[in-house]
Formats: structure tokens, C-alpha cells, sequence
């Protein structure tokens, strides 16, 4: 077999750019690739405003598909980025009532819109939002762990305890928030602003409320920026004491648009005792070390299952991940969550545990991981 790099160039060659109809090789729209030993590889993928969102997933699957290959991850980035020029903040359009078109009520206008004439800058001073109180990001390296699971009952929790709590979905590649809490409506604009959802005493945004079901969620990645700035900046969040993001998997777009563009106070980091997670959520806590945000704990999620016969715990997944993680990051453990169905059947019916099971144990687990994100908090901003 042709050594890795070969077919992965070879791959590329044959995957197409709608728009211009030459390969996204000869184009040149291909650089850094890079590749592990163990089949992970990582490329940049230049995209222009009027680049099809699509080519990322074909870039991504024609990769994917090759022999021995784990792992891909396609960094996107603008084109005129890459020029020297100085990034220089520019206004973008506020989301307005222009977005409510007849019978196209959820569209977003950065998906619909006309190519804007220039690019957006992508890469702004974080700007500070006072009105959002603490900005805590939820996160983890691998997908599936429970991330969203866990920020929305943790904003439930923070509610309980009398907070004012705000929670956005910046998974904007497979939003889930409004399945979890059992909101689903277009929000409301009053006076160029969103107005958020509520449910159980949070306020909520998610691109699940703003896009149609059936619309295949493709997003450039320097849309990603702009999305999260709208949520941040356009939404009527009013004043809140806490804010979580509910940030997609992995170490990408996201999470650096969320750090650029705004102070996040703190992060979670999330993860299953399997060793496969914990070395993915090592990166994760990484990743917001060199972007100097505070790591506030981690959380182990399906930590064990209780035998409900006999009440004691079974390591389902194994066990000791969480602990060696916080031990090697030198970061507290600040919860272990049981494996429990009733929190699935919360997640698929909106009904989350710490509202609907408030007695059980991975809801009192919860709770008292909100007591210590508070308190990490209040240790570090007084
Ligand atoms: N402790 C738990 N016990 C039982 N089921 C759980 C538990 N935590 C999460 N789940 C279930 O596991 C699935 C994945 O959880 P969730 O969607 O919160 O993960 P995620 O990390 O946000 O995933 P993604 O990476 O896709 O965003 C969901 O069906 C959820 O209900
Ligand atoms: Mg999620």
C-alpha cells in the first residue's frame, strides 16, 4: 500500500469544489496536512465565503474512508485570512426581523444571505459581556460523553440555587439542547434582539431553534465565529449570574471562536472513565490551558452503574479515568455521575434528572457539582 500521505493526496484530488470545478488539491485549497503513525490526520481547508459548506464533509469523508486512517480533523479557515493584512473588526449585521421571511421563518441570515463583499474578520478582541455574569464553557475531547447531559442540568441545578442562569448551544453542528429541555419554537425579535426560550427557569438559544429540522447542518467554520458572536451579543439574555455553552466535541472552530470572542471564566471538562475518553479530554483541558482559560474541574460522567439488587456500583466503563485525569492535570474532580437510564429517558423526553429525579444520586451529584463550580468561581473572581 502507498504510504498514507500519497492516498490521502490522492483522495483529495478527486473531490471537487462545486463552484470553481477543479480539485480541491490543484486549487490549493489543501495545506498542512499532517498525519500520526497511529492514523490521525489533520489538514487545513482554505474556504472562501462562496465555497459550498459541503466540501468540508467531502473533505473530511474522503479522508475518513481511507484504510487506516482513525481520525480527521479539517481546521477551516478563511482565505483572505491567510493574507498578512491585520485583522480589523468591522461591524456584521445584528440578526433582525429581516430574518423572519414567509415561510422561511427559521433560517439564519448568515446562511441565506448573499456573500458579503469582504469576508467577516474572523478574529476579534473577546469582547466582555457584564450582562452574562460568569461565562462557563462545558466541554470534552470525545464526543458522546454526556456534555450536553451534564450543561443542562448543571444550569438547572444553578437555577435551583436561586441563580439567574443562561444556557447556549454552540454545538452548532448537531444542537441538542432543545430535544433535552423540550423547547422547540422560533424565538421572538424584539428590538433587533433574540429573545431566549425558557424552560425550568433557564433562558435558552440553540441554532436548533433558528435553522429548519430538515436543513443538513453545514456551516463554514468561519460562520461558527459569527454565530457564536450573535448569541452572545444579540440575544436579550437580560442579566444573569451564570452562562453555559454547550460546546460540540474536540478542540476545533468552536471552542477557539468562543475563547476569542469572549472572556469564558471558566471550563468543565468532561469525561467517561474509558481511557479513550480521558486522553481526548486531556486535550481538551490543554486546549484552555494555552487559552488561558481556568480549568474549573473535571466531571466524570456514566462512572458506574448501580446494581440496583444489591445497590452496589458496577464499573461499567471501567473505572479511575476522572481521577487520573484531575490527578495528572493537577485539577480537582468535582463530580462523578452515575450511569443511570433515567437520565437518557430525561435527555430523549426534555425532562432533565435534577428536575424529574431531583432525589436521585446523580442528581444530588449534580447539584453538587454546581456547588463547586460556584465556589471555584467565587475562589477566583471575588
Ligand atoms: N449518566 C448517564 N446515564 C445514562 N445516560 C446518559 C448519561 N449521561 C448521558 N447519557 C446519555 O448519553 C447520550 C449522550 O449524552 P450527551 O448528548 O449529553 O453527550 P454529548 O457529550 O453532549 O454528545 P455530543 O458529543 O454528541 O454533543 C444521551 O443519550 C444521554 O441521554
Ligand atoms: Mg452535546
Amino acid at each position: 500500500m502507498p504510504p498514507l500521505m500519497e492516498r490521502i493526496t490522492d483522495a483529495l484530488s478527486a473531490v471537487r469544489n462545486p463552484r470553481t470545478g477543479a480539485d480541491v488539491m490543484a486549487a490549493e485549497q489543501v495545506r498542512d496536512i499532517a498525519t500520526t503513525v497511529d492514523g490521525k490526520v489533520r489538514l487545513t481547508l482554505l474556504l472562501a465565503p462562496d465555497d459550498d459548506a459541503t466540501l468540508v464533509r467531502d473533505v473530511r469523508q474522503a479522508v475518513e474512508r481511507l484504510d487506516g486512517v482513525i481520525d480527521v480533523r479539517v481546521d477551516v479557515r478563511d482565505p483572505a485570512q491567510s493574507e498578512p493584512t491585520p485583522a480589523r473588526r468591522a461591524p456584521s449585521p445584528p440578526m433582525s426581523q429581516s430574518t423572519a421571511q414567509p415561510g422561511k421563518s427559521r433560517a439564519l441570515p448568515v446562511m441565506d444571505a448573499a456573500p458579503a463583499p469582504k469576508p467577516p474578520p474572523r478574529v476579534p478582541d473577546p469582547v466582555q459581556y457584564p450582562n452574562l455574569g460568569r461565562i462557563i464553557a462545558v466541554s470534552s475531547g470525545k464526543g458522546g460523553v454526556g456534555k450536553s447531559t451534564v450543561a443542562v442540568n448543571l444550569a438547572i441545578a444553578l437555577a435551583k440555587a436561586g441563580k439567574r442562569v443562561g444556557i447556549m448551544d454552540a454545538d452548532i453542528y448537531g444542537p441538542n439542547l432543545p430535544l433535552m429541555l423540550g423547547v422547540d419554537a422560533a424565538p421572538a425579535v424584539r428590538d433587533e434582539k433574540i429573545i431566549p426560550l425558557e424552560a425550568y427557569g433557564i433562558k435558552v438559544i440553540s441554532l436548533g431553534f433558528l435553522i429548519e429540522k430538515e436543513q443538513p447542518a453545514i456551516w463554514r467554520g468561519p460562520i461558527v465565529m459569527k454565530i457564536i458572536t450573535q448569541f452572545l451579543r444579540d440575544v436579550n439574555w437580560g442579566q444573569l449570574d451564570y452562562f453555559l455553552v454547550d460546546m460540540p466535541p474536540g478542540t476545533g472552530d468552536a471552542q477557539l471562536s468562543l475563547v476569542q470572542a469572549t472572556q469564558v471564566h471558566g471550563a468543565v471538562v468532561v469525561t467517561t472513565p474509558q481511557q479513550v475518553a480521558v486522553g481526548d479530554a486531556l486535550r481538551g483541558v490543554k486546549m484552555f490551558e494555552r487559552t488561558a482559560v481556568p480549568v474549573l474541574g473535571i466531571v466524570e460522567n456514566m462512572s458506574y452503574f448501580e446494581n440496583p439488587e444489591t445497590g452496589k456500583p458496577i464499573a461499567v466503563f471501567g473505572s479511575g479515568g476522572g481521577e487520573r485525569l484531575a490527578k495528572e492535570c493537577d485539577l480537582p474532580l468535582i463530580g462523578q455521575i452515575p450511569l443511570d437510564p433515567r437520565i437518557q429517558e430525561g435527555g430523549d423526553t426534555g425532562r432533565p434528572i435534577v428536575d424529574a429525579e431531583p432525589e436521585s444520586k446523580a442528581a444530588k451529584m449534580i447539584q453538587q457539582v454546581a456547588q463547586r463550580v460556584m465556589e471555584r468561581l467565587d475562589e477566583r473572581y471575588r
